[in-house]
């Protein structure tokens, strides 16, 4: 299958079309490439759900979530009317083979009304337990040989370790091409993240010093002030290192730590981003603790509120070990990186929302201002801003304005909002525009969704036979645990306080 430049007539069959990923993230998306003139003509929506709706009703449902969550706001009644009037309802069970026939009737039909044979796309926006059932419906209903006109699209999470990553994908190898296969990682669709490899790659002055003889250790935080919210039961048996760790941090070290592609096909990207994770060095099942913290939260105040613990919240145990945060020291062992630290952490409940990658330089090799000139001397760092800012700043000495020679940190700052007039599109507009054009560029591979889980298999088997004694560990709004600035103070390195554009000044320690 080749990736085209617009997408062909699309049916886009979404199961779990009544669930809540639908309502509040795809169909505001598919709207949004609709206003934008993205969307093919013909175009159609079949949502399957278990849900108690008609086409009209469903559609009444969808228009609040995309009045809601649209980036655009509300939707104008004309816009919505036309859009509207090509979405259907097939009610069934997605888990069950009786609804596979009346699928594919109904999809002939959409065919037949249109006068084309439209590509279909079938979304598995269900729970992780039917993306290996799913598929093998399609396959057997006769609607996923088609390689140039029947995709699956498959969330995270890919299994929930190695072992059913490798069943999962196996099963999926089963019923259909590779090629016909979207993983969705929604974090490879941030505008941002997709910049790391332009700013890399695009600019040449960056690649001379982008290793070990000038980077002393990298961060990558992903932080959420958000807790669990409803979805307590899904996390409660996730966790933070299978939920953020395996894909999204993992995604964006790739990106950061990846040699020069040598053209944009999506197959060399691919391998470039695997090769980072093959090179990550295995940490030793006794040595765990010195590379890998958990934590989870108690209580706290944010922002004035008082907001429960996660043993309080709906749908978790009064007595959990999950993990609400991970910190961890990772080492990639190439001659690019080669001892030096790339340090993740993510949490639910941090002080504010803030993801970004801070690339700390070394130390000048020789120190030749006056000792009084030097006092708040700090080495270059560079920070990558994914959200919810969006930019890069350069943080570097200079001289201070005066009679005499002193250094202050100064910084150059590129801010998306001020660069570009056009906004951001939502990842998922991104990411379903490219499945519709049969772009695999942006999805994960089998083997780079194994390779991370290799990684981690270490941490989750000593994880799930030790059980924690400390949680709930950190209070909610604050950085996460003690400990996890030990992780960093062994090397001398230090977590950077979050940058925090807006200038509100900064809650809790880093
Ligand atoms: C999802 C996780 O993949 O990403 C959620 O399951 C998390 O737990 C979310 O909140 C974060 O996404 P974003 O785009 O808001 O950073």
């Amino acid at each position: 299958m080749k990736a085209k430049d617009r997408p062909e007539p699309t049916l886009f069959v979404l199961f779990g079309g009544t669930g809540d990923l639908a309502w509040r993230k795809l169909v505001p998306a598919l709207f949004d490439l609709y206003i934008d003139g993205h969307l093919p003509n013909p175009f159609g929506i079949l949502a399957v759900g278990r849900g108690d709706f008609d086409d009209a009703s469903l559609s009444r449902h969808y228009r609040e979530g995309v009045d809601r969550h649209s980036r655009r706001g509300i939707a104008r009644d004309e816009d919505w009317g036309a859009f509207a009037a090509q979405i259907h309802f097939l009610r069934g069970d997605p888990g069950s083979q009786e609804i596979y026939a009346s699928l594919a009737e109904a999809c002939a039909r959409l065919d037949q009304e249109w006068q084309v044979k439209a590509q279909r796309i079938f979304y598995m926006a269900t729970p992780p337990d039917l993306f290996g059932v799913i598929p093998k419906y399609l396959k057997e209903a006769g609607l996923a040989q088609d390689l140039e006109r029947a995709r699956i699209v498959v969330e995270k999470p890919i299994g929930c370790d190695l072992a059913s990553a490798l069943s999962l994908n196996a099963t999926l190898g089963d019923c259909c091409q590779e090629a016909q296969i979207f993983r969705i990682d929604h974090y490879l669709g941030k505008e941002t993240v997709q910049n790391i490899l332009a700013f890399r790659f695009a600019n040449p002055m960056f690649e001379p010093i982008w290793n070990r003889r000038y980077v002393d250790y990298v961060t990558i935080t992903v932080a959420e002030a958000v807790g669990v919210a409803h979805r307590g039961g899904y996390y409660e048996k996730a966790g933070a290192l299978r939920d953020m760790v395996q894909n999204h941090l993992m995604q964006i070290l790739c990106l950061v730590a990846m040699e020069p592609m040598v053209s944009f096909q999506a197959d060399e990207i691919r391998n470039k981003k695997v090769d980072v994770l093959h090179a990550i060095r295995p940490i030793p099942r006794d040595e765990v603790s010195q590379y890998a913290i958990r934590g989870q939260y108690n209580e706290g105040w944010m922002d004035g509120q008082k907001v429960p613990g996660y043993r309080e919240e709906a749908g978790v145990g009064h007595h959990s070990q999950t993990e609400t945060f991970v910190a961890l020291k990772l080492l990639v062992d190439n001659w690019r990186w080669k001892d030096v630290p790339f340090y993740l952490r993510t949490g639910k409940r941090m002080p504010r929302q803030v993801s970004e990658v801070a690339i700390q330089f070394r130390a000048v090799p020789h120190q030749c201002f006056p000792a009084e000139a030097t006092q708040d001397w700090q080495p270059s760092r560079l920070i990558m801003l994914i959200q919810p800012e969006q930019g890069i700043i350069l943080r570097f000495q200079a001289k201070q304005p005066g009679p005499k020679m002193h250094l202050r940190t100064s910084e150059m700052r590129f801010d998306y909002s001020q660069a570009f007039a056009n906004p951001s599109p939502d990842p998922y507009e991104t990411l379903l525009w490219d499945v519709m054009k049969g772009d695999t560029t942006l999805f994960m591979r089998p083997d780079q969704v194994e390779a991370a889980w290799q990684v981690l298999a270490p941490i989750l088997d000593v994880w799930s036979s030790a059980t924690p004694n400390d949680f709930p560990n950190y209070p909610a709004g604050t950085w996460g645990p003690e400990a996890t600035q030990g992780l960093l103070a062994k090397q001398g390195h230090r977590w950077p306080l979050p940058v925090d554009l807006a200038g509100s000044p900064d809650k809790g320690q880093p």
